[in-house]
């Protein structure tokens, strides 16, 4: 499969995505798109775990990162924006091809775009794993263990940043206790950021594999 150079045929809508008050992001949603359509859209926990990111002590970030279900781009766009080389992976074509568009819009530079379906690939070892609100199928709490831990896409001593809306996080906090009996750290903070005239609250895991 392969990440379509042409994404004329979708709809999509434009909206402004302020991730801190210094930075707000011109991004493409697309519209009316057969289920599951979840990477179609901007999530706010992607918002929340920007805002977290550029937070973070300039240093403190290593090089390079890759997001897993990176959807429309968000994450992987902020740390773009913080000077990363990211890889963004999914397993929607259409979805990669957007947030191409999307970093392109935003003139970032350092942003590449993957196909990586934790069922099946691997991927390159990474010391910087993100993830904003991909546990909501009951597999993919397993695929993730085995993806990060079993098959080493998180590097020994790497970090994993997993977000979630606080509203559902039965299936994460499976996939977080688990990695805590492997030995990860685990620190969690929740944030809570506006979202379509209300307040969401989302859980922020860092977890850190041992060495
Ligand atoms: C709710 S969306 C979140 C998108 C984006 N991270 C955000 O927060 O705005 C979940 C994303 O995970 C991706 N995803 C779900 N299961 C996947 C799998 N098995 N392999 C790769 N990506 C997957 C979906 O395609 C979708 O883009």
């Amino acid at each position: 499969m392969l990440i379509p150079t042409d994404v004329r045929a979708y709809t999509s809508r434009t909206l402004s995505v302020a991730v801190s008050e210094a930075l707000t992001f011109q991004m493409h949603e697309v519209l009316a798109q057969p289920r599951p359509n979840h990477w179609s859209r901007v999530w706010p926990t992607s918002v929340a775990m920007s805002g977290w990111l550029l937070d973070q002590a300039i240093g403190s970030l290593p090089q390079a990162a890759l997001e897993l279900g990176c959807g429309m781009g968000l994450v992987s766009m902020t740390l773009a924006h913080l000077g990363l080389r990211i890889e963004g992976t999914d397993r929607e074509p259409v979805a990669l091809a957007f947030a191409i568009k999307n970093a392109a819009r935003n003139a970032l530079t350092g942003f590449s775009a993957s196909l990586l379906d934790w069922g099946g690939d691997t991927g390159t070892p990474t010391q910087l794993l993100v993830a904003s609100d991909i546990v909501y199928e009951e597999s993919a709490p397993e695929r993730l263990f085995t993806l990060m831990q079993t098959s080493g896409l998180l590097a020994p001593g790497g970090r994993l940043l997993l977000g979630v809306p606080h509203a559902r996080t039965e299936l994460l906090d499976a996939l977080v206790a688990r990695l805590q009996d492997h030995g990860y750290t685990h620190l969690l903070e929740t944030r809570v950021v506006p979202w379509e005239g209300r307040d969401e609250a989302i859980d922020l895991h860092v977890l850190v594999r041992p060495t």
